[in-house]
């Protein structure tokens, strides 16, 4: 191994704290810069707290729905201020514990708002004054924030960003939802099961651009149930506030309309963020859209300088910024480490949730690449019927020619869980024989999965396939 490294990681969200840790295992000498928070986004104010209150959503919908078990409630009610308070001490706990780790790793904290003098020299604002720090490597995991769009000024007042979303003082009446995407629909159906009236305004044609379209269907007819109301391809404009309301003035190709409510969530994407880096004086520059851009050993155009998670690209997701930041300790401490991965699960807390890994259909269709389906039902799983959620559908994608899985795309009832199986899957190159052939125990959910890789080849024993040609692979 080479000699121990003065490493100092700017940013203590998943890809950075990730990284410092790893540094630390590795014999490095770290110095982690935070502004503001152990944990980051996703600790702090993003996928922690968003599932928290989901959770809390999906308790108060399954009560409700208890009388078909034969379960009789009376009077649920939601008191918000201790909800949060519930979230906010779910938050401490885990941010506290990356507080207990670094220490552990003899890892330095420095509070503070880091930025470059050099390529080797970091300058950081403390409460106490200016320290100025030097490294042999420098670690960039700054992270994204939220898109603002114009006449929606986040105040976390009348408009909400994800942010205020999870902190609500009080329970919206009626909330209107900017921005149909991962944010939007998570915590518009959270809001909707704590009790409030939701209307979504989306830009585009469809609920979660991007997505796969079949599992997208299942979605929208979700939100119909719930009575969500979706507007596609729509624009909100800006807002009056008039007696305690809000007028959203939305616009559509046939014309304006105005709705009325009483909170505002603008949830229509992050950008990277690097303000304050000063990344001109280490020779650094971001892309058109402000991503850094990085080799497969998360190398800048500097090369004693890294950047990890939202900062460094698409997807902007916790669990590959951690990776990222795994990867970039390994090769800063010396290691033939490199970005290999072959897919990124992508997981929705919707209701039901999404999950999807791997390639989509449409992607095959445009790399005209020959490929084979099957999906299997959720209403035909004994399982999913026990928990009363029997929405969706598991489908598997594979090389019509080699049978290897090339993606999996699914939603129902624990998806966000099932997902793991089908990422080691394409992550091993099983194909859909393999997953068909591995006893899944009964009565589970994952059993779905297994029937779904049957139906690639005709041959899923619980619901009927009209039998084809050839029908089946080699071994059936
Ligand atoms: P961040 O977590 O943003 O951390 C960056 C850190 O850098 C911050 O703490 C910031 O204060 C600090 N920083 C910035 N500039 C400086 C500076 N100059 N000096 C010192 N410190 C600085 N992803 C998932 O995978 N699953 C989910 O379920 C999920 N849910 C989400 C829900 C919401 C509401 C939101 C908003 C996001 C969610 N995400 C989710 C996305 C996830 O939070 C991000 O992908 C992830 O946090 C990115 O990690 P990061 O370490 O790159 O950046
Ligand atoms: P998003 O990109 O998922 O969705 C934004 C949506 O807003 C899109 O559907 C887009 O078409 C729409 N939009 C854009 N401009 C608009 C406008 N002017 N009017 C109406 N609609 C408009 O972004 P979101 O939801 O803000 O989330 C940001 C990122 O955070 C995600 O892309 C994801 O990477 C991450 N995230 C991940 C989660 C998870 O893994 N479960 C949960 C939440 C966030």
């Amino acid at each position: 191994m080479s000699q121990s490294r003065k490493v100092i990681v700017i940013g203590a969200g998943p890809a950075g704290y990730v990284c410092a840790i790893r540094l630390a295992q590795l014999g490095q000498q770290v110095t982690v810069v935070e502004k503001e928070f152990l944990g980051g986004t996703c600790l702090n104010v993003g996928c922690i707290p968003s599932k928290a209150m989901i959770a809390a959503g999906t308790l108060v919908d399954r009560i409700a729905h208890a009388s078909a078990m034969g379960i009789e409630t009376t009077g649920v009610r939601v008191e918000i201020e201790k909800l949060v308070q519930w979230k906010a001490g779910i938050v401490a706990r885990l941010t506290g514990g990356v507080g207990g780790l670094l220490k552990n790793h003899k890892v330095e904290v420095v509070m503070g708002a880091a930025s470059l003098v050099d390529r080797n020299t970091v300058s950081v604002t403390t409460k106490q004054g200016t320290q100025v720090l030097k490294a042999d490597d420098i670690v960039l995991a700054t992270g994204s924030i939220p898109i603002e769009i114009p006449g929606f000024k986040f105040d976390e007042d009348q408009v909400w960003s994800s942010t205020g979303a999870l902190a609500p003082k009080r329970l919206p009446k009626h909330l209107v939802v900017i921005g149909g995407g991962y944010i939007g629909l998570e915590l518009g159906m959270m809001y909707r099961k704590l009790g409030s009236e939701v209307t979504v305004l989306e830009a585009t044609a469809g609920a979660l651009p991007g997505q796969d379209r079949d599992c997208v269907k299942v979605i929208e007819r979700s939100l119909k149930k719930q009575g969500i109301k979706l507007m596609t391809e729509v624009f909100a404009q800006g807002f009056e506030r008039k007696g305690g309301e809000s007028h959203v003035r939305v616009k559509n190709k046939t014309g304006e309309a105005t709705i009325v409510c009483d909170q505002i969530v603008s949830t229509v994407g992050r950008r990277p963020y690097s303000a304050g880096l000063a990344l001109d004086k280490a020779g650094l520059a971001v892309d058109a859209k402000g991503f850094l851009a990085v080799d497969r050993q998360m190398r800048t155009q500097v090369a004693n300088i890294y950047a990890i998670g939202d900062l460094a690209g698409q997807p902007m997701l916790a669990h590959k910024g951690s990776r990222e930041g795994l990867v970039a300790a390994a090769v800063i401490a010396g290691k033939p480490e490199k970005y290999d991965v072959r897919c990124v699960p992508a997981v929705i807390f919707t209701a039901p949730e999404m999950a999807s890994v791997g390639k989509l259909e449409s992607e095959l269709d445009l790399e005209k690449r020959a490929y084979k389906t099957g999906s299997f039902p959720f209403a035909a799983s004994g399982r999913a019927m026990s928990l009363m959620e029997t929405d969706g559908f598991v489908k598997v994608v594979a090389d019509a020619r080699t049978d290897e899985v090339l993606g999996v795309h699914m939603v129902g009832p624990e998806v966000t869980e099932l997902i793991a199986e089908a990422a080691l899957a394409i992550e091993l190159g099983a194909t859909a024989e393999d997953l068909a052939r591995t006893i899944h125990a009964h009565p589970t959910l994952p059993e779905a999965m297994m029937e779904a890789a049957e139906a690639v080849h005709g041959m899923a024993v619980h619901i009927f396939q009209k039998p084809t040609a050839g029908a089946g692979p080699a071994g059936h």
